[in-house]
């Protein structure tokens, strides 16, 4: 990866127009924030240890969650302005050659091509700067691009000291710019706060460049989506359709069918086997993995999860956290949270929670039940409306189920228990203690029929009337 260039992404300010009290690149599109997808661009155009990350307004909170991707941070104590945070760098950088790359945190849709595109104009430029610039219909909020009469790049104008004439420019500035190291670093010192915001604008070293005799040169870029910076919540709300729509054009290239892929929802990071198929308003969430020849049924919510090949979800099923092995069969209606396993073809039905459970190969929960804290063994077949009661009140206890034992419906197991491989419950038992391997437990008040009851109540009543 490339030594001699430096990232700086600008990630201080509290974005006032989210109207929120968590940082603008806090708040998430695509599945990730808006910072990481920043950082995630960088790291295709600069290794790691190169990209410094300007942090302010919850520091702690926005390095924390960067920290694993081994980028480094630059504190911007008081937010001051694009230019102020560049200029506080200055000290901590340690290289004063080769190139830096400066954007913002809020970009989420800029990708690592069109960064290394940046870079490389650059590298074959005598310009102190290149900046990317694109043309917008409705340019409001951006700094307008300012040409000489032949052509070259002479100032940005922000929207707030702009002309009328100035604001009626459609090509505007989408804030990624590639400088000359040493010129950045020899004129930054120069900005100045005399602007209606009092703030020091990056955008000026523009001016300032071209007033010291260097020269700025730009790339226009056509897709001026991918540019977009999220400065409210509506333009959050875009970027993460796009971001998601990259996502299920990417899986459905590498083979995987999406039925109506406008209406599914599938994080970055999410990966898929060829020959699975989504089908239509399925949620796909944080870190999980998919393997081949599944079929994920509508409106399931799949967080955290994995699923080994030839698994099929049934609609409206949702899963967190679980392991779902070859062939397992779930839903409709199912829910699995916090840590279970299932093996190979195990099938679990309709209304059937499981929390942290382990549920062996081949075993069935077909309809209706709750197992939670239970290791349950291979070939067990639990009854409709069988519960674990796992929790007395004050702790939670686990149940122990071994290979090949049959629950019978609507059986209450009281925690903690161990029932032994082969045995059998009667249906409708309240068991409160362990079953030895291949017994029959019965818990539960034993049958009366009292002959002609019924008729002698009804006569009864009769005689009353
Ligand atoms: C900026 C550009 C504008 C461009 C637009 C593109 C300037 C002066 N203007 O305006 O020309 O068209 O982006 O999206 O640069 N930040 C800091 N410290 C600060 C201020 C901001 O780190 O003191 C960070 C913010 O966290 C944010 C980014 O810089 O991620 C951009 O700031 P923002 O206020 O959104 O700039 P714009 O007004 O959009
Ligand atoms: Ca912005």
């Amino acid at each position: 990866m490339d030594n001699s260039v430096t990232v700086l992404i600008l990630a201080a300010g509290l974005g006032t127009r989210m109207k929120s009290k968590h940082a603008k690149v806090l708040h998430r599109a695509g599945g990730r924030s808006l910072v990481e997808h920043a950082v995630g661009a960088a790291l295709e155009a600069a290794p790691a240890g190169r990209i410094f990350v300007v942090t302010g307004y919850q520091a702690e909170r926005v390095e924390a969650l960067l920290q694993p991707l081994g980028v480094r941070f630059v504190r911007q104590e008081e937010p001051k302005g694009t230019g102020h945070a560049v200029a506080v760098c200055r000290e901590q950088v340690d290289r004063r050659d080769g190139l830096v790359v400066v954007f913002y945190g809020d970009c989420p849709l800029i990708t690592g091509a069109t960064l290394r595109r940046l870079v490389e104009h650059q590298r074959g430029s005598s310009a102190a700067l290149t900046l990317i610039s694109t043309r917008l219909a409705d340019p409001t909020g951006y700094g307008r691009i300012l040409r000489g009469a032949n052509g070259s790049v002479e100032a940005i104008v922000e929207q707030k000291a702009g002309t009328p004439e100035q604001l009626a420019i459609q090509e505007v500035n989408p804030g990624f710019y590639c400088f000359r190291a040493e010129s950045l670093w020899e004129h930054i010192g120069e900005l100045d706060n005399n602007n209606p915001a009092g703030e020091y604008y990056l955008t000026d070293m523009v001016r300032i460049l071209r007033a010291a005799g260097d020269r700025v040169e730009s790339i226009f870029h056509e897709d001026a989506l991918e540019l977009m910076g999220i400065n409210t919540r509506v333009e959050l709300a875009l970027a993460d359709r796009l971001l998601r729509e990259r996502t299920a054009r990417r899986l459905m290239l590498e083979g995987v069918t999406i039925e109506k892929p406008e209406t599914v929802t599938i994080d970055a990071q999410v990966r898929i086997g060829p020959d699975t198929v989504i089908e239509p308003f399925v949620r796909i969430l944080g870190n999980t993995v998919i393997g081949e020849e599944c079929r994920i049924g509508s409106a399931a919510i799949l967080e955290d999860c994995t699923l080994e090949d030839r698994v099929e979800v049934a609609p409206f099923t949702v899963l967190n956290g679980s392991h779902l092995e070859r062939e397992v069969r779930v839903g409709p209606f199912a829910r699995l949270r916090m840590g279970c396993h299932l093996g190979q073809d195990a099938r679990v039905g309709n209304f059937v929670e499981m929390k942290k459970t382990r549920f062996g190969a081949g075993s069935k929960a077909m309809h209706l039940a709750y197992l939670g804290d239970a290791t349950i063994g291979a070939g067990v077949n639990i009854g409709a409306g069988t519960i674990t009661c796992n929790y007395d009140g004050v702790a939670k206890h686990s149940t122990q189920i071994a290979d090949g034992a049959f629950v019978g419906s609507n059986s209450t197991l009281v925690a903690p228990l161990e029932i032994g491989a082969g045995s059998y419950i009667g249906a409708g038992s309240v068991i409160t203690k362990s079953v030895p391997e291949d017994a029959l437990a019965v818990g539960r008040g034993r049958q009366v029929n009292k002959e002609g009851w019924a008729k002698r109540r009804r006569e009864k009543r009769a005689r009353k009337d």
